[in-house]
């Protein structure tokens, strides 16, 4: 079975899956300059927070190589350079895993033209090759989150007799959201390939539907025992738990977590942690350290981005026939509310850390110290 691809790419060339289509249609853009990164991002054809920094590192990477820049000294290319990923950067507010691949790129490519007499083809081509290492890394990175994140369940929740746990996610976490794998889904992914998963269950995520468009499409694809609920069936579920479903453990993606362990992410995450803690469930978050923010003391400090109100107000999706069967070469936009109702539409909100058990990296898990804080300093001393 083929893994899910979010990009395709080898050195100039960058095509992007275009999400709002599925799952009903595969279909790849050419992505090739940084404004055509900005719009894929934007617009969400692309998203989840590894995948969009790596869209944006690979389109800049590709605009680089093909050559569509006039400048001719170092320094000039540096400026360049550094302001198109300025530009990159304004595309999303939310997600820091984008601020800091491109924070990564500028430092380097200062490193590189800080030395002696560098020219401007060194500095292009190493940008192009810390890009591709964003994207090399990724992967591994989500093999880890995903084998630390089993194995603190595994030693968290699985005691005897039970052999396996059932398990809640939201919004898309997988390979669609990273280069492979994934984060949360992936801790799923390695559940499964270890016989320790019994169910896992993920929400439909409204407003745009990342779980039931994604997650749902990832899991069956994959074969893994799932289930699809609504957002506001979650309390149900638990409810249900002790006797039926023994659901062990909420676990999400994040697309910030700061320093006190705060976390931003999909609308929806904070409402699932309330019901866990409600329901004696475990909460864990599973991100990289590239969605770790230290220089944010507090959720507080998040910015929450507001998207347009037609996505709460209208859908799409493929025409279903009279005989139930799905024709995905007619899609249709359909009204779901008066058209004139004010609307607020926040795309993500912030989890307290008080309701956070684990945060799952690919360094391996933090839990709370004895104050009820996340300490990250021995996690990334370097940027504590
Ligand atoms: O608005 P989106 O679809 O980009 O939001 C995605 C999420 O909130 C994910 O849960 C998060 O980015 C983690 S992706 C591994």
């Amino acid at each position: 079975m083929s893994t899910l691809q979010a990009v395709k790419y080898s050195r100039g060339s960058l095509q992007v899956l275009d999400q709002l289509r599925l799952p009903h249609e595969f279909h790849y853009d050419d992505v090739a300059t940084s404004e055509e990164a900005f719009d894929c991002i934007k617009s969400m054809r692309v998203r989840g927070a590894p995948a969009i920094a790596i869209v944006a590192s690979l389109a800049h990477a590709v605009e680089l190589h093909n050559g569509s820049y006039h400048q001719t000294s170092s320094s000039s290319v540096l400026s360049y350079i550094h302001s198109r990923l300025d530009y990159l950067k304004e595309s999303r507010p939310t997600a820091v895993d984008l601020t800091n691949a491109i924070n990564r790129l500028k430092a380097r490519t200062n490193e590189v033209a800080a030395g002696e007499g560098e020219s401007p083809e060194d500095i292009i081509k190493t940008c192009i090759e810390e890009a591709e290492r964003i994207l090399e890394e990724d992967l591994q990175t989500n093999l880890s989150i995903g084998a630390y994140g089993a194995d603190w369940l595994k030693d968290t929740v699985l005691a005897s007799p039970e052999k396996k746990v059932s398990v809640l996610t939201h919004c898309n976490t997988g390979s669609l959201a990273t280069s492979g794998h994934g984060t949360a889904l992936g801790v799923i992914r390695t559940l499964q390939a270890r016989d320790l998963l019994r169910h896992a269950y993920c929400t439909e995520t409204r407003p745009y539907n990342q779980g039931s468009r994604l997650t749902a499409f990832e899991l069956v694809h994959e074969g893994i025992p799932a289930t699809l609920i609504t957002d506001s069936m979650a309390a149900a579920l638990f409810a249900l738990q002790k006797e039926k479903m023994n659901i062990a453990a909420v676990i999400v993606g994040a697309d910030r977590v700061v320093r006190n362990g705060d976390t931003a992410n999909k609308i929806g995450t904070y409402q699932l942690a309330v019901l866990a803690k409600h329901h004696g469930v475990k909460f864990v978050v599973a991100a990289p350290t590239t969605s770790i923010d230290l220089e944010t003391e507090t959720g507080e400090g998040i910015k929450i981005e507001e998207r347009k109100k037609e996505e709460l107000t209208q859908i799409s999706g493929a025409v279903v026939r009279a005989d139930g069967s799905v024709d995905a070469s007619e899609t249709a936009r359909v009204a779901t509310a008066d058209q004139r109702v004010g609307v607020w539409n926040p795309a993500f909100d912030v989890t307290p850390h008080e309701l956070i058990d684990a945060v799952v990296t690919e360094k391996g898990a933090v839990v709370k110290n004895a104050e009820g804080r996340f300490d990250f300093s021995e996690l990334l001393p370097e940027r504590w």
